[in-house]
């Protein structure tokens, strides 16, 4: 993979015609590596011009989140410094959580371009369909109490918020405790999934949906209503390696936040960006439904409302404005 990276960079690097014998010569590979990584370059999807008596030129690159393209946007320390990408997986959060357990580094990151088990919150089936959306999954270790750690997702949430802003030019809504709407509709979702020790996290896997080129058609009856995607708000279509990138980098900005303020600092700026508190909302939790104002999230990221007077912490539920 590093070598045909290399011929990629390479004849990007270039941007015109360059023959195999001055990419053999340069990049000190012989003549048939070169023919031998072209070819594995237009199996990948990559489209060439091979002109006798010229060589080779890169015409255009896949609209796929490889690793290696993603890697262009990064500038992080260590998330997406390792990247799996798969076709197919069951769930990015499970294969992760997987690769978690085998000891892989924090910032280590899963990303597929479907899932038939796309796994969403309170036991909900995540809708992927192929080549479309971003579908990835992060492995942190965060040194902190079980407790503490609720605020990792707005760590998301907070990133994605800004990637939006950034591409789109828009704020988007946050609702709690995970979903970015546009327009009162669901782009993008959070996951977590935790391992524990006693009094320890030992790591978390952070799940992201984010739809970014689905369009009205891609999305399966039942979901029009409360789905959208950039594309369907935009018009027009993304490069899903340059998203992952800004938000990867956002995580990153967000998570190093976390680390060094602590939890109840990313609460804050969820809170404003939220536009949180004296909002009117209704709570779905558990069979039960709860009508107040919010005052706020406390440090564990519960949600706290005000139901005629008195407080309510609100842990797990769904928010209607
Ligand atoms: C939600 O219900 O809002 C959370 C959705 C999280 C979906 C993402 S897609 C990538 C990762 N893998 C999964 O199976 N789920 C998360």
């Amino acid at each position: 993979m590093h070598r045909l990276k290399e011929v990629l960079l390479f004849l990007r690097k270039e941007g015109q015609y360059v023959s195999g014998d001055y990419i053999s010569r340069r990049l000190s590979i012989s003549r048939t590596a070169v023919w031998k990584y072209i070819n594995q370059l237009e199996r990948t999807g990559y489209s060439l011009d091979k002109l006798k008596g010229k060589g080779y030129k890169l015409l255009k690159a896949p609209e796929k989140p490889y690793p290696w393209e993603i890697e262009r946007y990064l500038d992080t320390k260590f998330i997406g410094k390792k990247i799996i990408y798969k076709e197919t997986v069951d769930s990015t959060n499970t294969l992760a959580f997987k690769l978690a357990l085998e000891g892989n580094p924090e910032g280590t990151c899963v990303i597929a371009e479907t899932q038939k088990g796309g796994k969403g919150r309170l036991n909900r089936a995540w809708f992927s369909p192929a080549g479309k959306n971003l579908y990835i999954s992060i492995i942190l270790r965060p040194a902190v109490h079980p407790t503490g750690i609720y605020s990792i997702t707005f760590l998301s949430s907070l990133a994605v918020y800004d990637t939006i802003e950034t591409l789109c030019g828009e704020k988007p809504t946050l609702k709690w405790p995970n979903d970015v709407l546009i327009q009162e509709k669901k782009v993008c979702g959070t996951l977590l999934e935790l391992s524990t020790e006693t009094d320890m996290v030992k790591f978390v896997v952070v799940g992201i949906g984010f739809n970014i080129n689905m369009q009205e058609k891609d999305i399966q009856k039942g979901l029009k209503q409360r789905a959208t995607s950039l594309n369907i708000v935009m018009k027009k279509n993304y490069e899903r390696a340059f998203v992952c990138g800004i938000l990867l980098n956002n995580l990153e900005k967000y998570y190093s936040i976390f680390k060094k303020e602590g939890a109840e600092a990313v609460c804050t700026i969820w809170e404003e960006r939220a536009k949180l508190k004296g909002k009117h909302l209704q709570i779905d939790q558990m069979g039960e439904s709860y009508k107040g104002f919010a005052e706020g999230i406390d440090r564990d990221g519960a949600i706290l409302l005000n139901v005629d007077g008195k407080i309510k912490k609100i842990i797990a539920g769904d928010v209607n404005i």
